[in-house]
């Protein structure tokens, strides 16, 4: 089979003990049954292991060079895996008001924050400004220029990067890929240059960094490589007119493996970055979202109803496009399996499995080996943890899922399922 469709690569917090998954010690379906369905499980250990690896892989290679993880909040924000990530002394990237809340409310000081995004508002900017974020990550002129104006106004030195475009290719879809010259972020070195140079003296902005950002699930070290010699040689070019950065910002994007995909192994992201950044007298930032959470959470969904049309076979999930947007925007390909195959692992039919949203494109899989399913079964769909509950919206009037994380024996809701109270309030 050319595709792996069993996520056996996401053990040891996920396991199949006699016919039944487990995340952690509990088991998919008492989950299911306890916070009923659709609901995204996330093992506390994945996020925490992998943490860890990532963060040692980056002790290892570079040494003495500072760095710093920002996660991009953007790929999970729930508070709870904001404040697990905080406790193992991740910093964050955030790219909205919003966002910011989220991590003030989480008990995060705002100094280990980092602002990007090509739209902040003055509103957003001034709230920034005043709480003392780490960075602003500028991504155009006349950003800039309202920046300062917020700053003299508030009386507040902005600490600033430009996001460099990188113009290289990188990104697993056109819509994930960003770092090329006709995209929306960021700007052109001539640009960019021209803004540090102009501003190199400037009560108000206070040129701390450069940061570009290559791409999202890029699987490959290259682009990494080039986007590195562009900035680092930027930031000797600066350094010689006399504008002297303290950080490089080389953005997030690291890919996983979903199903037969193979990521670079963090110990070779981690010594290209080393490679490249020698020497140069910069802290070190990275902003991964996906490669942190992603594989750590499960959707749980259950089957309605099979049909089979044109002898076609039809399975009919309590969970839609609108609980997990991927397939559907980017023909994502997420494996999905029964929690529970006791003994009927041998009768494997392909299947498509779609949601009940009314819409053509609210479909899992059109054609995906699955085990024989009844009404009420349990499904989980892999790689849910990065891009999934963020996601999510209340069309059809879909209440949004319940989200729950794993710790050992114990499962604790961390986000409730939403009422349709909830999703009329305000109207
Ligand atoms: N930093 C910046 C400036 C970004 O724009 C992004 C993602 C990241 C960091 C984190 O990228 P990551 O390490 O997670 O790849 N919804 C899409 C992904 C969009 C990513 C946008 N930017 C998906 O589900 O694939």
């Amino acid at each position: 089979m050319s595709r792996a469709t069993h996520p056996a690569t996401y053990t040891p917090f996920f396991t199949r003990r006699r016919g039944t998954v487990f995340c952690e010690g509990v088991s998919l379906p008492a989950i299911a049954k306890s916070v009923s369905t659709p609901t995204y499980a996330y093992s506390r250990a994945a996020i925490e292991t992998v943490y860890h690896k990532l963060d040692g892989a980056l002790n290892a290679a570079l040494g003495a060079i500072p760095h710093s993880i920002c996660y991009a909040v953007k790929a999970n924000s729930n508070l709870s895996i904001l404040r697990l990530l905080a406790a193992m002394g991740s910093k964050f990237d955030v790219v909205s008001g919003g966002e910011l809340e989220r991590v003030r409310r989480a008990g995060i000081a705002p100094g280990r924050v980092v602002f990007s995004g090509v739209g902040k508002s003055r509103e957003e900017i001034a709230e920034a400004l005043r709480a003392g974020i780490l960075l602003f990550n500028v991504e155009s002129p006349a950003e800039l220029d309202l920046l300062a104006n917020e700053a003299s106004r508030l009386r507040r030195r902005a600490p600033c990067a430009t996001r460099v475009n990188p113009d290289v290719v990188a990104g697993a879809h056109p819509h994930i890929a960003t770092g090329r010259r006709h995209h929306k972020f960021g700007v052109d070195w001539h640009v960019a240059r021209r803004l540090y140079l102009e501003h190199r003296d400037s009560k108000w902005i206070a040129w701390h960094g450069i940061s570009a950002h290559v791409g999202s699930q890029v699987l490959s070290l290259t682009p990494y490589r080039q986007a590195l010699q562009k900035l680092a040689g930027h930031v000797r070019d600066l350094a010689a007119h006399g504008v002297k950065l303290r950080y490089l910002d080389i953005g997030g994007g690291l890919g996983v493996r979903y199903t037969n995909e193979k990521p670079p192994a963090f110990s070779a992201y981690a010594r290209t970055l080393a490679r490249e950044t020698r020497g140069l007298g910069c802290s070190l930032l990275i902003e991964p979202g996906r490669a942190i959470v992603a594989v750590a959470g499960v959707l749980l969904m259950r089957v309605l109803y099979t049909k089979e049309t044109r002898g076609k076979m039809f399975v009919v999930c309590d969970a839609a496009m609108n609980d997990f947007m991927r397939p559907a925007l980017y023909g994502a390909v997420h494996p999905i399996t029964a929690v529970v195959q006791k003994g009927r692992e041998g009768k494997v039919q392909n299947v498509a499995i779609v949601g009940p949203v009314c819409e053509t494109g609210d479909v899992f899989h059109d054609t995906w080996p699955l085990s024989r399913v009844k009404p009420g079964d349990v499904l989980a769909l892999w790689g849910a943890g990065a891009y999934g509950a963020s996601m999510t919206s209340n069309y059809n009037s879909r209440p949004r899922p319940a989200e729950v994380v794993v710790e050992g024996r114990r499962v604790r809701v961390i986000r409730k399922r939403e009422t349709r109270a909830d999703i009329m309030r305000g109207e």
